[in-house]
């Protein structure tokens, strides 16, 4: 199929663009559009067909639920059976914004959207393109990331084009995403909430909301056999550049060292080395594709650029990828849970 592309400017929508997509979506077609975390792929989220559809074009297993995104309140009420006490907390503080909700669903959410569970994630995005999107067409969009299964998500326009091109009806393309990264889910149908995919919200910032909050044991025991994700998308294999990546954890000196003595070794041997620097560890690099994934000052550039530098290894060529670790700040458990994901948690301690 032929896919339209329209470029939207975020800060004056245009109306046009929003009606051609919202007749997109009314008809069970399939509309990418950019969310402050990173680009959906969107169809109606009470259409199962349209939701298949969104299945196949990405490749995903089909017991992976999708997120339905909302844009008003009121339109939750008949997606749920419940809404407890702490979630609608969750909803007040941190709505609209990067945060899913795990509730019970409602009859009228098919379970063709929901990989056949009977609870649904519900998220209202802050970008005003999507927001808007979802009031024009009034309908709940379901929206995996716009991705091709177990690619690094898309943060910019070109990513979808790349991705799945040809596969969708539209692309919305406003630009590049603000967080980077995937919101942060939150099972709410369990007395204490639980954490099941970290994100820009952090579990500090839930628990200042509604006390206690769990994290699912896979996110920190992810190899552990018998460990089983609740949220069924955590185990698969995410992210991956094509070039096996290492990831090295240590004081970033001797990190500097054993990357620069593993990336001689494979210079030598004829591979091509990619290497996951830092602004202020850029210059300490003797070899190999050198690429900064942001300041260790500000994490939010770290979340920023981290899918657009694990897609510019891929565009490289490279055979292999060494990677520092950036696990001490506010966002270093959302930061390396998509990175060691994305190294298959090859991870060594220098
Ligand atoms: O920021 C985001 O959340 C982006 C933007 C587009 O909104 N969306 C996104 O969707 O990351 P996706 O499909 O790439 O990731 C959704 C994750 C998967 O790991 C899935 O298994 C989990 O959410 N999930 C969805 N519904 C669930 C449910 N009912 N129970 C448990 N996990 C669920
Ligand atoms: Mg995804």
């Amino acid at each position: 199929m032929d896919t339209i592309v329209r470029k939207v400017d975020i800060n004056s929508i245009d109306r046009n663009v929003m009606e051609e997509a919202s007749e997109i979506l009314k008809k069970g077609g399939m509309v990418a559009f950019p969310t402050e975390t990173v680009y959906g792929l969107g169809a109606d989220a009470l259409d199962e067909e349209a939701s298949a559809k969104i299945y196949r074009a990405k490749g995903r297993p089909s017991d992976n639920p999708l997120i339905v995104h909302i844009a008003d309140m009121n339109q939750i009420d008949r997606l749920v059976k419940k809404i407890p006490d702490k979630a609608k907390k969750l909803m007040e503080r941190f709505w609209p914004g990067p945060i899913t909700v795990i509730l019970e669903k409602s009859d009228l959410v098919p379970k063709g959207t929901t990989g056949g569970l009977d609870t649904v994630a519900i998220r209202m995005p802050s970008h005003p393109i999507a927001l808007e999107l979802i009031r024009t067409s009034g309908i709940p969009i379901a929206a995996p990331s716009a991705n091709v299964s177990g690619r690094p998500s898309p943060t910019q326009s070109s990513h979808v084009e790349e991705d799945l091109g040809g596969k969708v009806d539209m692309i919305i393309d406003g630009g590049p995403v603000g967080i980077g990264i995937e919101s942060t889910i939150v099972d709410c149908t369990s007395e204490t909430p639980v954490i099941l995919r970290p994100g820009y919200v952090t579990k500090e910032m839930l628990e200042e909301t509604i006390g206690d909050v769990d994290t699912d044991r896979a996110l920190t025991e992810p190899m552990s056999e018998g460990v089983v994700p609740k949220a069924p998308g955590m185990k698969y294999k995410h992210y991956a550049p094509k070039a096996d990546l290492t990831m090295y954890r240590g004081d970033v000196q001797s990190v500097i060292l054993k990357i620069n003595e593993m990336a001689k070794t494979d210079t030598d041997a004829g591979r091509k080395v990619g290497i996951i620097a830092s602004d202020e560890t850029l210059d300490g690099y003797r070899q190999g594709t050198v690429i900064s994934i942001g300041t260790r000052t500000d994490e939010d550039t770290i979340a920023h650029n981290l899918y657009r530098v694990l897609r510019e290894f891929d565009s490289l060529g490279v055979d292999v990828i060494y990677g520092e670790t950036f696990e001490d700040n506010r966002l270093g458990q959302a930061i390396m849970n998509r990175l060691l994901k994305a190294a298959g948690y090859h991870i060594e301690n220098v």
